[in-house]
């Protein structure tokens, strides 16, 4: 309503808030830290019309900072020695930088790589609840007024980083136990695969196959996600299986196949105790791979959908990898041969609708084994 000085002013922080509320609502429900950064970055541009916003996290241990700048676009990464950004989250200053070319701290480099000119910087750290720096907001190149940055501008900038502190540090924790998650899972995989020489890439293809079917299924993304990355835990209780019976050439006696299928329920054990989502899908995975929809499997005679849908989709990865490689004690089938023991153990052995499944992408799955393929890598 008001036209005078203070009228005006509070117009200007109505727009401010504004800008603030079209972001919160996405920015609070974002559970993906990459989309996460580039929503904040959006709403540090507007907040102080710069061309340009980025956030940036820190990996200490990597001594770099990081980020993802737009969708659809790789993450980037500098080392935090390097430019304004590695500065601010090193010394953890507020800088407006109205001269970038004239600041020793500015990498021109940047600027050299990408063609873009940077005129001035504003930057400044964004702490966690104890204090610590785990990010950097930086906004590049004023557009309004005389484009120069003020300090009302590092003020909006520092509003928008004390409320993005706590998300951030949530999601990027969650972030790092995920990628931690994900490593001690493929060594252990690995070492675990390790031992018998021609499967070294079977944990992988498995990997690439779950993914493949659980896609065709219909599973949500984030469940396809998360399959793929534990579905390369499912024999992980061989590592307990001695070399003898693991790497024999021939056929198992049955006393040497009784003691083989205790990598099930060594793989349950050995796994269980986490509480974390990925190591316990792999639990699923290890413990449920080898029973059968019509209940004949082990280690429990688990029937139908009793067995996860992870275990029903990682049986038909794991025995279609069996079958279309060499083993130790087999040689590799005939495609064709495998295509009609999968129709022929339709509801016997496999899940009718991952069977199904399994025929609409049987061609991705061949490529697949041809890539990664164990003689040539
Ligand atoms: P693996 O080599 O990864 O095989 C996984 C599954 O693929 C097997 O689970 C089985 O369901 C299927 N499969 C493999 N080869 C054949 C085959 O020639 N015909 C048919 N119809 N299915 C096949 P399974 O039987 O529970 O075996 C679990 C693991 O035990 C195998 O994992 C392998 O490491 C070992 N194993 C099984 N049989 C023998 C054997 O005769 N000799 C040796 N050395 N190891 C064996
Ligand atoms: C820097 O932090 O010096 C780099 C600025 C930019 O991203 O262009
Ligand atoms: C478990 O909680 O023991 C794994 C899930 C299952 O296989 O039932
Ligand atoms: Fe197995
Ligand atoms: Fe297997």
């Amino acid at each position: 309503m008001g036209k005078t000085k203070s009228g005006k002013a509070t117009t200007g922080a109505d727009e401010l808030l504004k800008t603030i509320f079209q972001y919160i609502v996405k920015i609070s429900n974002e559970r993906d830290v990459d989309k996460l950064l580039v929503n904040l970055a959006d709403m540090g541009r507007d907040l102080v019309s710069a061309d340009r916003c980025t956030v940036w996290l820190v990996n200490r241990e990597a001594e770099k900072i990081w980020s993802k700048v737009a969708h659809g676009v790789d993450r980037i990464e500098i080392p935090l020695s390097k430019g304004i950004a590695g500065h601010v989250a090193e010394t953890g200053e507020h800088l407006v930088i109205n001269d970038a070319y004239n600041d020793d701290r500015f990498d021109q480099q940047i600027d050299i790589a990408t063609g873009y000119h940077t005129r001035n910087i504003l930057a400044l750290p964004i702490e966690d609840s104890k204090g610590e720096i785990i990010g950097v907001y930086q906004a590049i190149n004023k557009v309004s007024g005389n484009k120069n940055f003020t300090k009302k501008d590092l003020e909006h900038l520092l509003l928008a980083a004390s409320y993005t502190g706590k998300q951030l540090e949530v999601l990027a924790y969650a972030e790092e136990i995920k990628l931690t998650q994900r490593e001690i899972i493929l060594t252990l995989a690995e070492t675990g695969e390790m031992r018998s020489k021609e499967t070294g890439n079977h944990v992988k293809r498995v990997a690439e196959y779950s993914e493949i079917l659980a896609e065709a299924y219909g599973l949500p993304s984030d469940q396809v996600k998360l399959l793929k990355d534990a579905s390369p835990m499912h024999d992980i209780g061989k590592i307990a299986i001695p070399d003898s019976i693991l790497l024999k050439p021939g056929l198992l006696t049955d006393e040497e196949r009784t003691e083989m299928k205790t990598h099930t329920t060594l793989g349950h054990d050995m796994l269980k105790h986490s509480d974390r989502e990925l190591l316990k899908a792999a639990v699923i995975v290890a413990y449920q791979h080898h029973e059968k929809w019509d209940g004949t499997g082990y280690p429990r005679g688990l029937k139908g959908e009793e067995i996860h849908i992870f275990g029903r989709l990682t049986a038909i990865a794991d025995v279609f990898d069996a079958l279309i490689c060499k083993r130790v004690y087999k040689d590799p089938w005939p495609v064709d041969k495998i295509i009609a023991m999968f129709i022929e153990s339709k509801s016997k052995d496999f899940d009718p609708q991952v069977v199904d499944a399994f025929l609409k992408v049987q061609d991705k799955m061949i490529k697949v084994s041809v890539e990664l393929d164990d003689t040539i890598s």
